[in-house]
C-alpha cells in the first residue's frame, strides 16, 4: 500500500540521500586493526563531546549494552534494573547466556527504581549471596525523560555502595532535546553521572546501523575484547560510522519535531471513545484500548487503513520520526479516530 505511516518504532527509518552521500564519501579501512579512519573520528568525536576517555563503535544498541555489562561483571555477579529495562527484559537474556551474569530486576516506576529498593537489593559481601556490581538506567525509558536530580540520587546511591553505573542512552538525545537548550550541553550533563553510556544512532537519528559504547580507556579496552568475542568486529566500518556521525550533526537537533508530532498527535486523539490516550512523551504516545469499545483487531484494522503501530496488550505505542511528517502525524491521528469510531458503530 502507498502512504503507509510506519509508527511501530523509530527503527524503521531510512538513511536519507545526503546521509548515503556522507557513507559513500567515507574514508576506510580495516576497524579489527583498529585502522578504518571514520570509526576512528567518530568514536574520538563522541567521546570529546560527551566527556569520556573513550568509545567504541559497536552493531546495534543490544550489543553495546551487552559488552557493558560482560565488562562491568564477571560470571556469579549482579546488576540491577528495572523489570522493564529494554537490557534486561528484551535483549535475548544474553548477559545471563554468555556471561552467567545474575540480574536483580526491580519494580519500574516510569523508569525509575525506588532508592530504598536498590538499597534492598543490593547484597552485603556474604558467599551466599552473588556479588552486587552494576546499576543500569535507561533514559529516555519508553520515552519518558528521567529526572536528572533522581539520576544524580541513585548514581550517587550506587556509588556509596561501590557499584558501577550503566545508562542505556538508546534515546538519550530524545532527552537531551525535551530538555531545551544546546542539545549538546545537554547530553553531556544526561551521561555525566554514569561511568558507561550506550548511545543509539539508529534510531530518532536514523542511521541504519551503530551504536556507542562510552566508558574508561580500561574498560572500552575490555568491551572491544567482548565485541570481538560476540561476533561484533566489523571491517570496513567507516561507511557506517559515516552515516551516525551524518546524523549527529544533522538530526540531533530535529528530533524536536518529532516530539511536536507526537504531541499534536495526541491532542487530535485526545478524549476518543474507546482509548484511553495519554499524553506524548518526546516522541512516542501510548493509549490503552477500553474493554469492550476497542476492537479487539484494532491493530490490524489500522494496518488495513495504512497506519503501522504496535502493541494492544496492553497499551498502543505510536512512535513519531524522521521520516513521519506533521501532515502524516495529523493524517494517523484521524485515520486512527475514524477506525476507532467506525468499529465502536
Ligand atoms: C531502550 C533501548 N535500548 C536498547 C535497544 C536495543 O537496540 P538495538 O535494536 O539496536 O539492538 C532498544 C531497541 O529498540 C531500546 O529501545
Amino acid at each position: 500500500m502507498d502512504n503507509v505511516i510506519d509508527l511501530r518504532s523509530d527503527t524503521v527509518t531510512r538513511p536519507t540521500d545526503a546521509m548515503r552521500t556522507a557513507m559513500a564519501q567515507a574514508e576506510v579501512g580495516d576497524d579489527v586493526f583498529g585502522d578504518d579512519p571514520a570509526v576512528n573520528a567518530f568514536q574520538e568525536r563522541l567521546a570529546q563531546l560527551l566527556g569520556f576517555p573513550a568509545a567504541l563503535f559497536v552493531s546495534s544498541g543490544t550489543q553495546s549494552n551487552l559488552c557493558a555489562l560482560l565488562s562491568h561483571c564477571g560470571r556469579g555477579e549482579e546488576y540491577i534494573a528495572g523489570a522493564e529495562a529494554h537490557l534486561y527484559s528484551h535483549e535475548g537474556g544474553g548477559a545471563a547466556a554468555l556471561g552467567g551474569i545474575q540480574p536483580q530486576p526491580l519494580p519500574h516506576q516510569d523508569g525509575t527504581l525506588d532508592l530504598a529498593d536498590i538499597e534492598a537489593a543490593i547484597k552485603p559481601d556474604d558467599p551466599h549471596f552473588a556479588r552486587s556490581r552494576l546499576l543500569c538506567l535507561e533514559n529516555t525509558f519508553s520515552g519518558t525523560v528521567i529526572a536528572p536530580e533522581y539520576v544524580q540520587a541513585a548514581t550517587a546511591l550506587a556509588r556509596k555502595h561501590h557499584l558501577a553505573t550503566h545508562l542505556d542512552g538508546a534515546r538519550m538525545f530524545n532527552a537531551a532535546v525535551a530538555g531545551g537548550g544546546d542539545p549538546y550541553e545537554g547530553a553531556r550533563k544526561i551521561v555525566e553521572p554514569f561511568d558507561s553510556v550506550s548511545v543509539c544512532f539508529s534510531k530518532g537519528l536514523g542511521a541504519p546501523v551503530g551504536s556507542v559504547l562510552l566508558g574508561s580507556t580500561e574498560f572500552i579496552g575490555q568491551a572491544r575484547r567482548w565485541r570481538k568475542a560476540l561476533g561484533g568486529g566489523m571491517r570496513q566500518a567507516g561507511v557506517l560510522a559515516a552515516a551516525a556521525s551524518y546524523a549527529l550533526d544533522h538530526h540531533v537537533e530535529r528530533l524536536a519535531d518529532d516530539h511536536a508530532n507526537a504531541a499534536l498527535f495526541a491532542e487530535i486523539l485526545d478524549g476518543v471513545p474507546g482509548l484511553e490516550v495519554g499524553p506524548a512523551r518526546t516522541n512516542m504516545v501510548f493509549a490503552r484500548p477500553v474493554p469492550g469499545v476497542t476492537p479487539p483487531d484494532l491493530l490490524e484494522r489500522l494496518a488495513a487503513q495504512g497506519v503501522l503501530c504496535t502493541g494492544g496488550r496492553p497499551q498502543f505505542r505510536f512512535v513519531f520520526h524522521l521520516d513521519v511528517s506533521r501532515a502524516d502525524a495529523e493524517r494517523a491521528a484521524h485515520l486512527v479516530r475514524e477506525t476507532v469510531a467506525a468499529s465502536a458503530a
